[in-house]
């Protein structure tokens, strides 16, 4: 192919001249002198029409023969066309094959059940749908850490194999550490990131975290990524404001830049516009009295389940703050409530129409004999946690931050019914191929 390569997204400026894209044909129809190549290479999609008296009789004939995910690179000319989505049509003047299939696509027009496309997960990526949401996913990225470094943070990755548990015990994959030591895949970056916030002042980290979660919800994955800030001298106050703002920003960019992207997912846009600060903040207490309004039955003190935070969530139309948890419920190293002891003073972010938590985030507990009461109390390894305590020792400071989960996010931004189509390789309990 002689002419210049070109992505087709970028067409549009090349009118009226010969071009080579190299992409698959994802679809085709043919009539005995035309075929209708419907192409894709990542950027976009275009339709390549490929008249039989206009070509070698040897590529129209190949063009015949082609399956659907045939690897090609395609010789044509750009045409403006305003009824199609790339804005562009190709005259085909030329095809080279580069492969195509010996056999028929596995995923093709018919509905597939969920755990076929998961086992083809590599190949369900190249979808339209999958594409869109991976898109989203990107910006969704993009945008946190753009507002992020925009606001003064600075990136610092923490471990994922940790010897310090950073949650609890339940929930954790161990792993064997050489001479007889114990390794964990890492919960979360947070007790890095508060040491970071002791050098830096104000920073994230990002990167994958991971849950030996035995529930089988459209919620929980065992790997996910969570961003996670971590500033010094925040209270819970600052901390809650910055959640909301960034929340805000992330929603804000998407809708700017995938637009398209939102609307093939069939996403309401009118639910995402109103996600603009401020957002509605009401305490656990409060919380639990509407949920038993609402006809759950969870007792005061208990943690909120799926379907509470289902039902609560129905009630917004935007995200809701739910404050000052009971102690017995949350991490060692939340901050205790200055008024009452049983509390901490601690968020998790809820997102509308059902999603639930988005964000869970705290102060923490700067007071070292109580944070050593908390570790023990927990049944965690004092001794593992002495770099964590030295935090406490040399200049403790109140900070506070949270973790947003990744995936979470993009269910809600993107509607999607279960988490496991917002990871591009989802974990889950029984899944890890591919
Ligand atoms: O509420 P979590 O457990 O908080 C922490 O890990 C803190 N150390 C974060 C911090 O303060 N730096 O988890 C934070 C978020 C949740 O709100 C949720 O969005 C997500 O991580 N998350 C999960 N996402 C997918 N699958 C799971 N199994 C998840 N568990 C938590
Ligand atoms: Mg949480």
């Amino acid at each position: 192919m002689s002419a210049p390569w070109i992505y087709i997204h970028n067409l549009a400026q090349h009118e009226g001249e010969s071009v080579t894209i190299k992409g698959w044909m994802y679809n085709k129809r043919s009539s005995g002198k035309i075929h209708f190549l419907q192409l894709r290479d990542g950027t976009g999609t275009v339709q390549g029409v490929m008249v039989k008296r206009e070509v070698s009789e040897e590529a129209f004939e190949n063009a015949k023969r082609l399956w659907l995910e045939a690897s090609v690179e395609v010789e044509g000319t750009v045409r403006l066309d305003e009824r199609a989505p790339s804005g562009v049509e190709l005259t085909v003047t030329g095809l080279k094959v580069i492969q195509n299939p010996d056999e028929e696509y596995p995923i093709g027009k018919k509905d597939h059940g969920i755990d076929f496309l998961l086992d083809n997960r590599h190949l369900w990526l190249r979808s339209s749908r999958q594409q869109a949401i991976m898109r989203i996913r990107e910006r969704v990225i993009w945008a946190a850490r753009e507002y992020l470094h925009n606001e003064g943070f600075m990136l610092i990755d923490s471990p994922i194999l940790t010897g310090s548990i950073g949650e609890g015990a339940s929930g954790l994959f161990e792993l064997d550490y050489f001479e007889n030591d114990k390794a964990y895949l890492a919960q979360t970056g947070q007790l890095y990131a508060e040491a970071a916030a002791a050098a830096f002042g104000k920073v994230y980290c990002f990167g994958p975290t991971f849950r030996a979660e035995k529930s089988k919800t459209r919620r929980h994955l065992t790997e996910f990524w969570m961003l996670e800030p971590e500033v010094a001298f925040y209270d819970h106050d600052l901390n809650i404001k910055l959640q909301e703002n960034l929340v805000a920003y992330i929603v804000e960019h998407v809708l700017l830049h995938c637009k398209n992207e939102l609307e093939s997912l069939g996403r309401d846009l009118s639910k995402l516009e109103k996600v603009k600060p401020p957002f509605y903040r009401i305490t656990y207490d409060k919380a639990i009295e509407m949920l038993h309004e609402l006809g759950s039955s969870t007792p005061y003190g208990d943690d909120f389940g799926n379907e509470d935070e289902t039902i609560l969530t129905q009630q917004f139309d935007k995200p809701i703050f739910v404050e000052c948890y009971p102690k017995k419920v949350k991490a060692f190293y939340m901050k205790e409530h200055p008024e009452n002891p049983d509390l901490v003073l601690c968020d998790d972010l809820l997102a509308p129409e059902g999603y639930g938590e988005i964000i869970g985030g705290s102060q923490r507990e700067d007071d070292m004999k109580r944070l050593i009461a908390r570790i023990k109390e927990e049944g965690l390894n004092e001794k593992s946690y002495d770099w964590y305590l030295d935090l406490r020792k040399f200049g403790t400071f109140v900070h506070s931050g949270f973790g947003m989960g990744i995936e979470r996010v993009i269910a809600w931004i993107c509607g999607l019914e279960h988490i496991r189509e917002a990871s591009p390789w989802p974990r889950t309990i029984y899944r890890i191929k591919p």
